[in-house]
């Protein structure tokens, strides 16, 4: 058995489901949680893009994440409609149980599927910064970005709180242009 402290990322499955649900109920408060039916669904959609992280003592963490184009949002509670065209890999959900906090996981898990979305040649990354982690997903090279699409700004508006549309560069510098 590994040690309670030693971890891995490894791609999620469907039976990951009722793990998943409490790592988000420990990380979210009730009205920014999602329903089982639209993990569910997104895990069969773009499950490939999706990774956990577990120890010894089970799962501790989560990345929900799949191929979209840039400057588009997904509202909250909404399924993954992946991209045939995409250029963009959208982190819709990353979540690490508080007990795990503190290791690296979050900053590993995000790191897989960037090295994946690299290796697939898209040009960015995007996702909806809340609860207040602009500062952790800026250490990884996002940038707050002006969400242009009213269909990306009514999604924006569907989060509690402030929520801020981050972008970053896969493939080298360059601006920003948003497909919608
Ligand atoms: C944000 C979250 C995923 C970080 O998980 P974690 O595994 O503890 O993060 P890591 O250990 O990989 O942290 C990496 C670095 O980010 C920093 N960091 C963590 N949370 C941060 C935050 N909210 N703001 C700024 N920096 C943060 C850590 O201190 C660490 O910095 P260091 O390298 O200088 O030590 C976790 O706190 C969480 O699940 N929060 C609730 C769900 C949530 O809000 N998710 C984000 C949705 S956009």
């Amino acid at each position: 058995m590994p040690h309670a402290y030693s971890s891995q990322i490894r791609a999620m499955r469907l039976e990951d489901l009722d793990a998943v649900l409490a790592v988000q109920a420990a990380c979210y408060p009730p009205s920014m949680q999602e329903a089982a039916a639209v993990l569910r669904a997104r895990m069969r959609a773009a499950g490939d893009s999706c990774v956990v992280a577990e120890d010894g003592n089970g799962m501790c963490g989560y990345l929900f994440a799949y191929p979209s184009r840039l400057g588009l949002v997904t509202p909250l509670g909404a399924e993954f409609a992946p991209a045939c065209d995409a250029d963009t890999l959208y982190l819709h959900d990353l979540a690490v149980a508080p007990r795990a906090h503190g290791r690296g996981l979050a900053r590993r898990m995000a790191g897989h599927l960037l090295e994946q979305a690299h290796a697939r040649g898209f040009a960015w990354s995007a996702l909806v910064s809340v609860q207040d982690t602009a500062g952790f997903w800026s250490a990884l090279g996002y940038r707050i970005e002006h969400a242009a699409c009213p269909a990306a700004l009514t999604a924006l508006a569907s989060y509690p709180g402030l929520a801020r549309y981050m972008v970053r560069t896969l493939t080298g510098p360059g601006a920003p242009s948003p497909n919608c």
